[in-house]
């Protein structure tokens, strides 16, 4: 399972791309909306390609199957390597159907159910995104849908990529892996969260200071 950053921030990016980690990024209107209103939008996403140089999903706002199509033409203009991400609606698959055609990849957004994401497969989606966080937020089990869409995925052998997204903490990784998805999407908080132990913090504590404490006696017996 490779690891996506699901963000619009450029700092968060360079961080998170330093350490190696990630394989791509993921960003959303809501996300965008939360970074500096000054930068335009053409802008920002090219700022992130230069920053990721893998994967990036970009998500169209039309909600009509021509308006989508335009903003995805429009978008592979500015970086051919583009994944255009469409809401899972019904003139979202149509516009999935047609970029499908074009060789232009898709990433159906707003996935909650199986039958939602067979229907984004069949439409010829390039990656599907199932909402773990927000299924678990209204009661439902977001990664038992999860294991549900990557068992039949297995089944039928289709190509069609998982990503976990919506991802609210580590043990949501953990379980995407375990699923078989292909891919988690993750936001910065959780990604550096879950690299992070107290005890290997405490043993780098307890190690330089041994360490110390050596050089220290050392030094002392040298005087000796
Ligand atoms: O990028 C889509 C998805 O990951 C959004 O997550 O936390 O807004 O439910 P969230």
């Amino acid at each position: 399972m490779e690891l996506y950053l699901d963000t619009a921030n450029l700092e968060q990016i360079k961080e998170v791309a330093e350490l190696g980690i990630i394989r791509g990024v993921t960003t959303n209107p809501s996300l965008l909306a939360k970074e500096d209103p000054t930068v335009d939008f053409k802008q920002r996403i090219l700022e992130i390609h230069k920053l990721v140089g893998g994967h990036l999903s970009v998500e169209v706002i039309s909600t009509d199957k021509e308006g989508m199509i335009r903003e995805a033409e429009e978008i592979v203009e500015w970086f051919p390597e583009a994944t255009i991400k469409i809401p899972m609606i019904p003139q979202g698959l149509s516009a999935v159907k047609e970029l499908s055609k074009k060789g232009i990849p898709t990433n159906v957004t707003l996935v909650f159910s199986v039958t939602q994401a067979l229907a984004a497969h069949h439409a010829g989606a390039t990656y599907i995104s199932i909402f773990l966080g927000r299924l678990d937020d209204i009661g439902y089990d977001g990664i038992g849908i999860l294991n549900d869409v990557c068992e039949i995925w297995d089944v039928q052998n289709y190509d069609s990529l998982i990503i976990a997204a919506s991802i609210r903490n580590p043990l949501h990784i953990i379980e995407s892996a375990r699923a078989g998805a292909d891919i988690a999407t993750v936001p910065y908080n959780v990604l550096m969260q879950s690299i992070k132990n107290p005890l290997t913090e405490r043993g780098l504590e307890i190690f330089l200071r041994d360490y110390d404490n050596y050089l220290t006696s050392r030094q002392k017996s040298m005087l000796i």
